[in-house]
């Protein structure tokens, strides 16, 4: 066995472990709305240069795990890794969110782990700001009726971000927990968003963005 060992005593690079509370202090808004744009820029000319096999399911009793690998090969660059995220419905009732995650970041070279990241935070910052992409490229005006049905972790990215994108004249929310509508209330108030909570699904036939 020793003499195994003495073959191959490391890998040749050093990798690293980014945890949640680590990739709050990094991803900005302004980041991860800069980043989002540019990979869907890229993506929509480059299509032939990534390859997404198709995503694995995993069932539990209390929820189930995604596994999405991707590669993209950015001029010289090769980028691989794969995102692994869950959806626990019950989370929340343990204080954590309901879609967690992690991904790894491969050396494409050698196959060698770069990198261990959070997906959680990412993923909620990832879908704000696509949400936010989507606005600016589908919707022309600067202002708008939102609307968004579904009041948790993302809902609150989305808000965040469609408002750095235009002005909300008005914002109507819907959930079918009173408790994630209390939150969630609890949360615009806080980033000073003035809203209303739609008494039936009809009322948001008057939005402009409906996010879902
Ligand atoms: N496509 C993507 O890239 C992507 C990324 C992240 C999350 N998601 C999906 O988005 C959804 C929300 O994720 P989250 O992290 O905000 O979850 P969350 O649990 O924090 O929030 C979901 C909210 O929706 C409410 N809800 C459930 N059914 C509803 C209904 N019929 N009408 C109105 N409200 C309802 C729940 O009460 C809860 O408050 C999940 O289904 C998740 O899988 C998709």
């Amino acid at each position: 066995m020793e003499a195994l060992k003495k073959e191959f005593p490391k890998l040749s690079l050093k990798s690293f472990y980014i945890p949640y509370e680590i990739s709050q202090k990094l991803l900005t808004p302004e980041l991860s709305l800069k980043w989002v744009e540019k990979a869907y820029l890229w993506l929509g000319s480059k299509r032939e240069k990534v390859q997404m096999p198709e995503k694995l399911y995993f069932f539990y009793q209390d929820g189930d795990m995604r596994v999405m690998p991707a590669v993209a090969e950015i001029d010289s660059y090769v980028i691989s890794g794969i995102k692994t995220i869950s959806v626990h419905l019950d989370n929340l009732k343990r204080k954590i969110p309901t879609v967690v995650g992690f991904y790894t970041l491969v050396d494409s070279k050698t196959g060698a782990l770069l990198c261990i990241m959070d997906a959680t935070y990412l993923t909620a910052m990832r879908t704000g700001a696509s949400v936010a992409v989507a606005t600016k490229y589908l919707y022309n005006e600067k202002s708008a009726r939102v609307g968004i049905v579904g009041c948790g972790t993302q809902a609150r990215t989305q808000i965040l971000f469609v408002s750095q994108i235009l002005k909300v004249k008005e914002l109507i929310i819907y959930d079918i927990s009173a408790k994630a509508i209390e939150r969630f209330s609890e949360f615009l108030r806080r980033i000073k968003v003035n809203f209303k909570v739609a008494k039936s699904l009809e009322e948001f036939s008057e939005c402009d963005i409906l996010i879902t």
